[in-house]
């Protein structure tokens, strides 16, 4: 008896001292006690409290996977089981905290919830720091194997290529005048593959005609290089014709549909996909689309996965909505939105 009723004074001084907020609610969602600390949201007007639902305060919910609206709000869904979800509040001074959530019912004669709310802004503040580490490590290790194919590139074919080069001209001196000529195409030759590699290294780096003659030409000029030399037709279809957009605008939608077709070469196992770049007035509407393999979003990628997160940060920073939609067995759909300015200013 005696210790049945220490632990009733435990709770209580738990209810008051704790860090935990807690909120005891009516079958309608009204307030019916909270302890102290929910005063960090609602302050410590004790009048108030009965009117200031936590409706006023609530900036919405998510559970594993998805923002969840108001419809979908645990308070008035009747969960019998216990529910943790994350929830935003709105706190008196305007700022928005996270809270890792608990929600049970604890009386069910009486219809009464418990709501129990921990800070985690600190703890969200560390995850996205050491996210933020791990995205800076993947990026420079990709700009690493980016350096280390260019640098490979140059040595095994623009060297190779000189060093055959050279070994013919330095032999022109010893021929006979019949055999100069056959010589000297073959140099001629020779020096023409050699044009093409670099050429090939360079559009690769930054295609010149993105910025000389725009969107629409560096992309037909790449879809061209993409069907000769891996083989993969590009079926493209645009209306923008000659329209010049800002440069990061050009730059990122080129690298975004580059990605795209890369991604669909190496691992959608088709010969075809398409890409359409519409204006649609109010907006840029880009698709790139394939029938192949697919793949399921949430297992781990087949490389590096930097890729799509590239697309995303792109896409967002010129202001774009991104979409990637993959079904196993039937493809992948990239579609992006681009709102364009008024008045004509793109
Ligand atoms: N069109 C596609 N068809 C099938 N699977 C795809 C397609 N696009 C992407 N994927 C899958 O999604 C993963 C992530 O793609 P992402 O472009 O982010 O990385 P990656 O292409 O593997 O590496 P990186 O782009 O850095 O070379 C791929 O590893 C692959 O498993
Ligand atoms: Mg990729």
């Amino acid at each position: 008896m005696t210790r049945q009723k220490d632990l009733v004074q435990y709770l209580q001084l738990l209810y008051e001292q704790s860090n935990e907020i807690i909120f005891f609610l009516d079958r309608e969602g009204e307030i019916v006690y909270r302890n102290s600390a929910s005063y960090e949201i609602m302050g410590e007007d004790v009048q108030h409290q009965l009117d200031s639902a936590l409706c006023h305060h609530c900036e919405g919910l998510t559970d594993e996977n998805h923002l969840v609206t108001c419809e979908g709000c645990y308070l008035y869904s009747g969960v019998s089981d216990k529910v943790d979800f994350q929830l935003f509040m709105k706190l008196q001074d305007g700022t928005v905290k996270p809270y890792s959530a608990n929600y049970q019912t604890l009386d069910y004669e009486n219809d009464i919830r418990v709501l129990r709310l921990n800070n985690i802004s600190n703890q969200m503040k560390t995850q996205q720091v050491l996210h933020q580490k791990m995205l800076t490590k993947h990026i420079m290790e990709a700009q690493e194997d980016e350096r280390k194919r260019i640098s490979r590139e140059l040595h095994d074919s623009i060297i190779q290529n000189i060093l055959n080069i050279l070994v013919e001209v330095r032999l022109f001196k010893y021929l006979p005048p019949e055999e100069l000529s056959e010589k000297t195409e073959q140099a001629e030759y020779l020096l023409n593959n050699l044009m093409k590699s670099i050429r090939n290294i360079s559009v690769e780096l930054r295609p010149s005609s993105l910025d000389d003659l725009g969107l629409l030409s560096a992309l037909r000029s790449h879809f061209k290089y993409i069907g000769k030399n891996y083989g993969m037709a590009v079926l493209f279809e645009s209306n923008i014709e000659d329209t010049r957009f800002d440069t990061e605008i050009e730059t990122a939608l080129y690298r975004i549909i580059q990605e795209s077709v890369f991604n669909a070469i190496k691992y959608a196992d088709v010969d075809t996909v398409d890409v359409t770049l519409m204006d649609r007035g109010e907006y840029l509407e880009v698709i790139i689309e394939d029938e192949g393999v697919g793949f399921d979003m949430h297992s781990s990628p087949r490389g590096s996965g930097l890729g799509l997160f590239g697309m995303r940060e792109r896409a967002e920073a010129i202001g774009a909505n991104v979409s990637i939609k993959s079904v196993a067995g039937k493809g992948t759909k990239i579609a992006l939105i681009l709102p364009l300015k008024k008045g004509g200013e793109k």
